[in-house]
C-alpha cells in the first residue's frame, strides 16, 4: 500500500520530469514516474521526433528506464499532463507487462486539481498479459 506520501512524491516526480519534455510538434508536454517494486523511482517525459512515428510517450521512457536498469516489477505510476489527461492505449500495454493488472496508474494535471487514481485492470480490463503465452 502506498501512503498519501508516496503518491505525491511520485506525481511531484512526474511533474518534474514534464518539464523536460521534447514536444516541438504537439507542444502537449507529458510527464511520467513510476515506482518499482522495491521502492525506487525512475522518471521520463515524451520524446518526439520530425519523423513523428518516431516519438516516444513518457509512460513508456519512465517504465523503459526501470526495466533497462534491471527492475522489471512495477507497483505504481504517475502521469502528468496539463488537463489531467489520460494514458494512450500502447502504454496501458506496456503497463500491464511490468505493473500486472493491479498496477496503481495516478492521473494528475499541473496545477493538482485533478488528482485521480485507478488499477491497471480499470483501464485495460481483459487484458492480455505474459501469463497468456504458455509456450
Ligand atoms: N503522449 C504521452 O507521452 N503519453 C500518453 O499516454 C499520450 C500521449 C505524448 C505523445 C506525443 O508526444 C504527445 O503526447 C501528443 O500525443
Amino acid at each position: 500500500m502506498l501512503t498519501t506520501q508516496d503518491k505525491e512524491n511520485l506525481i511531484r516526480r512526474a511533474k518534474e520530469a514534464r518539464e523536460l519534455a521534447y514536444a516541438p510538434y504537439s507542444r502537449y508536454q507529458v510527464g511520467a514516474a513510476v515506482l518499482t517494486e522495491d521502492g525506487q523511482i525512475f522518471s521520463g517525459s515524451n520524446i518526439e521526433n520530425a519523423a513523428y512515428p518516431s516519438s516516444l510517450c513518457a509512460e513508456r521512457v519512465a517504465i523503459f528506464k526501470a526495466v533497462s536498469e534491471g527492475h522489471r516489477k512495477l507497483q505504481a505510476i504517475a502521469v502528468v499532463t496539463k488537463n489531467g489527461g489520460s494514458p494512450c492505449g500502447g502504454c496501458r500495454q506496456v503497463m500491464r507487462e511490468f505493473g500486472g493488472t493491479q498496477l496503481l496508474v495516478l492521473i494528475a494535471d499541473e496545477s493538482g486539481a485533478t488528482q485521480e487514481e485507478f488499477t491497471l485492470d480499470e483501464l485495460l480490463p481483459r487484458s492480455f498479459g505474459p501469463e497468456e503465452l504458455v509456450l
